[in-house]
């Protein structure tokens, strides 16, 4: 903090060498056992889940009506540029850590330090809100069986209870509130469990999940989509009109609903880079991980559009404001398919469950990188004798993640994780503007096409879906941006391996890109 501006300058904006982070990979502890076949599935089992089974309900009814569908496409358009740009980056760098690493690579340890706090938004906040559709869930299948759970314990801090859209009263006729979302928060705490005991053992059960899922998934289109067919005489009036006119509000149907829709539906494709943080476990990450990343978004994006047409036509799109709305739209075909409506919950309990070990997962090996690069403390990249898995780093994760699931709104937690990640997403992007032209020499396993235009269209256009975001959640955002900036100055600048010039082991690291007036 002494250093002149100008020396401050460049220490925020020292580098990895490229060939430092490839190292670095190589020196990892963690055991290499993922194939291209896991890292889809790691990428599917992160993607499908509280987006299209919750989220997908509130964007339609209060947003965008059946236009809902062209939210979908909007926000899978800029997911599929800052997917390739992904692709890119995790085939010249193949370490794990994610977008993190990127930056600390391309444009310096500053910008890899607020990558990491928006990462945090992307993983560990996403996880929560998974948790909460989770939970959701979980309480409509229970109460299907006649079994309920006290409300007071189904939702966050403070919250009316209502049934019936009336407020419920307790004995003193005060109006009883929510006061701790009990299953969210358990299931944080039971995922922390799995993943302390290890990756390889995580991913076969995500794989087994993941094929659950997708069964539900596509039972629900052919289903829904066969009844759909029969009587679209009827129900094409669901789709009268496509995009319903704007009430007056912005961001309330119309076309800036729609742009308010693919805002929030964006959060139903968070994750297909989830696939990038696994480089330091992935077999062969040069031909892999590309593979993953792009594979599993083209396979959910092609499940999306049609979930969110079979949904809007079988009900109306008013009636989707709802915990389950996709158990409302089997629900629609008629009581003898209430068994149907009943697998569906239990599939997309399963499927969110998949979603939350991912992104904890995710979330636990960019603490872990941070950590060995000295901008957490060490204690975040302690493995576990037996299990090799960071075992502290990951129940501190399980912590923040399963109390910020049980007090928070699912919506307040979900709009934030999306500025993050759109953020983070227009850094990766320019991430790959900025190795281009700074080592267009290395070998890379993938190219984004059509450079700049791609990753220059994939920056605009991130930041344009920003601006679709509630204001409130943008005044919270700014303040937890300062508050990252002041936490790199009080503790990442002063402790950062880079600058003092040593490796996790205390070794001289030899190599390190000091800019102009840094001795490293
Ligand atoms: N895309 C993930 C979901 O929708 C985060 O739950």
């Amino acid at each position: 903090m002494a250093e002149p501006a100008h020396g401050l300058l460049a220490r925020m904006m020292l580098r990895k060498t490229v060939e430092q982070v490839q190292r670095e990979s190589e020196t990892s502890e963690l055991k290499r056992t993922l194939g291209p076949w896991n890292l889809v599935f790691l990428g599917i089992g992160c993607i499908i889940g509280a987006g299209i089974f919750v989220r997908t309900g509130s964007a339609a009814s209060l947003h965008a009506g059946p236009a809902v569908l062209l939210s979908f496409l909007i926000a899978g358009v800029i997911c599929a540029l800052a997917g390739l740009c992904y692709a890119e980056l995790s085939s010249t760098l193949p370490v794990s850590g994610s977008a993190y690493t990127y930056s600390y690579a391309t444009v310096g340890e500053f910008a890899a330090w607020i990558m990491g706090a928006l990462l945090l938004l992307e993983y560990g906040l996403a996880a929560s809100v998974v948790a909460v559709g989770w939970g959701g869930y979980v309480v409509s299948l229970l109460g299907d069986f006649g079994i309920v759970i006290p409300p007071e314990l189904t939702g966050p801090a403070g919250y009316p209870i209502l049934k019936d859209g009336v407020a419920v009263l307790g004995a003193n006729g005060q109006p009883l509130h929510t006061l701790f979302n009990l299953p969210a928060f358990l299931i944080c705490a039971v995922l922390a469990c799995l993943l302390v005991v290890g990756v390889s053992e995580s991913a076969k059960v995500n794989n087994i999940i993941v094929a659950v899922k997708m069964t539900v998934i596509v039972a629900f289109i052919l289903i829904v989509g066969w009844y759909v067919i029969e009587h679209i005489d009827t129900l094409k009036q669901n789709w009268t009109p496509f995009i319903p006119e704007n009430n007056g509000n912005k961001g309330e149907f119309g076309w800036s609903g729609i742009i308010r829709a693919a805002s929030i539906v964006f959060f139903a494709y968070i994750g297909f880079e989830a696939v990038s943080t696994a480089g330091q476990e992935a077999k062969d990450p040069k031909k892999d991980m590309p593979i993953g990343i792009i594979g599993s978004l083209v396979v959910c994006t092609i499940l999306y559009i049609l979930v969110s047409i079979v949904m809007t036509l079988v009900v109306n799109y008013k009636m989707l404001n709802v915990p389950d709305p996709v158990a409302v739209a089997v629900d629609a075909l008629g009581p003898q398919w209430a068994w149907f409506a009943k697998l569906v919950k239990a599939g997309a309990i399963v499927g969110l469950t998949s979603v939350v070990l991912v992104l904890m997962y995710g979330q636990t090996r960019i603490f872990y990188t941070m950590a060995r690069d000295g901008l957490l403390p060490r204690v975040f990249a302690t493995v576990h004798p037996k299990f090799k898995t960071p075992w502290v780093n990951t129940i501190v994760v399980g912590i923040i993640t399963g109390v910020a699931a049980a007090i928070f709104d699912i919506n307040a937690l979900g709009d934030m994780t999306s500025v993050g990640t759109l953020l983070a997403f227009a850094i990766v992007c320019l991430s790959v503007i900025w190795l281009r032209r700074t080592h267009p020499e290395l070998p890379r396993g993938f190219v984004v096409p059509f450079y700049p235009v791609l990753p220059a269209l994939g920056i605009i256009s991130c930041i344009w879906l920003i601006s679709g975001i509630e204001w409130n959640v943008l005044v919270f955002f700014f303040w937890y941006a300062v508050a990252a900036i002041v936490l790199y100055f009080v503790y990442g600048m002063r402790n950062s391996r880079l600058y003092h010039g040593v490796d996790d082991n205390g070794r001289p690291l030899g190599g390190a890109m000091a800019p102009p007036g840094v001795q490293p």
